[in-house]
């Protein structure tokens, strides 16, 4: 598993076996800063190139990318679609083979197709990082909520996760449902039927489907709420109103899960939609938390494929 992560890179969670995915958490805890401190700053990827390219929108994933790789004293360079040569119709080879000739060391790519960063490792030989493909797999998020997750519970075998929203298009999701079940969480996965796909109860083991939130909810010990992909919905989506009443997670609703419960989101919120304010500036929200935390799994993943 080792020499696949420093030759292909991370491209999914679902590959990955237990052993190399707490090794990651545990050295991302190590790379966490202490009350009022900074990052850690290494060597570790001193000589090092990487080269961030995304296709798709991004805030936190990109510049937590960034600062890992500085903080690892690397250097990076990040390139946003609009304003490179796919805009003027180059093709995604075209396009990597064009930086793999400027002989970067890693790539870390976002990408609206799923299965893209797989189809460009097959073609390059490059260590490629996924930032998100499609609806297919954001492995690095997962594991930054892994991480937030036992920074709050002494194991993740037997919790009880509900992951709440647009189930059907989220990567996040995807990559949460692969990493929890292979440390045996209990998942129930929730959203409307049109955006809850009957074949993810198949999808690993331990996971149930359920329409209603407080269903769901019921002595949950995470909860995990997920944005409505509206740029990945192409019929006409609810009306946000109307999501809120029957999917936003208002206070009345984390009652109904343990009351040690921590509330997650990948961001970006979408307060009124998916979340009310009250919870997602609450005691029991720890977003921020994921933040932070997505530095630090980000340095111990590019320091175990480049370092
Ligand atoms: C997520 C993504 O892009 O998949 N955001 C993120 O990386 N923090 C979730 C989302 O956009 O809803």
């Amino acid at each position: 598993m080792a020499d696949l992560l420093k030759t292909r890179g991370l491209l999914d969670i679902e590959s990955l076996d237990r052993g190399t995915i707490q090794e990651l958490l545990d050295r991302a805890k190590f790379f966490q800063p202490g009350p009022g401190e900074t990052y850690k700053r290494l060597e570790s990827l001193k000589g090092k190139t990487t080269v961030n390219l995304f296709f798709e929108a991004s805030t936190r994933t990109r510049v937590s990318f960034e600062i890992a790789e500085r903080r690892l004293g690397g250097d990076s360079i990040s390139i946003a679609a609009q304003g490179s040569s796919t805009s003027k119709g180059e093709s995604l080879v075209d396009t990597l083979n064009t930086l793999a000739a400027m002989r970067p060391h890693a790539v870390v790519m976002r990408h609206a197709a799923s299965g893209a960063p797989q189809f460009v490792s097959r073609h390059l030989k490059l260590p490629i990082v996924n930032a998100g493909d499609g609806t297919h797999e954001h492995p690095t998020q997962a594991l930054l909520d892994a991480r937030t997750i036992l920074d709050h519970r002494p194991t993740l075998t037997g919790l009880r996760v509900a992951i709440i929203g647009d189930i059907a298009h989220s990567r996040v999701a995807r990559s949460n449902i692969h990493l929890l079940s292979k440390f045996g969480a209990d998942i129930v996965l929730c959203g409307p039927p049109s955006l809850l796909p009957q074949e993810l109860a198949q999808m690993a083991p331990g996971v149930r489907l359920s329409w209603n939130m407080q269903d769901a909810l019921a002595g949950a010990d995470v909860i995990m709420m997920l944005r409505v992909q509206l740029e990945r919905q192409y019929e006409s989506p609810m009306l946000a109103s109307e999501y809120f009443r029957f999917y936003g997670l208002r206070p009345e609703h984390v009652e109904l899960a343990s009351p040690h419960v921590i509330v997650m989101h990948p961001g970006p919120i979408n307060r009124g939609r998916e979340l009310s304010s009250e919870v997602a500036d609450s005691q029991r929200s720890v977003i921020l938390n994921q933040v932070e935390n997505g530095v630090a799994v980000r340095m111990a993943v590019l320091e175990r494929i480049l370092g």
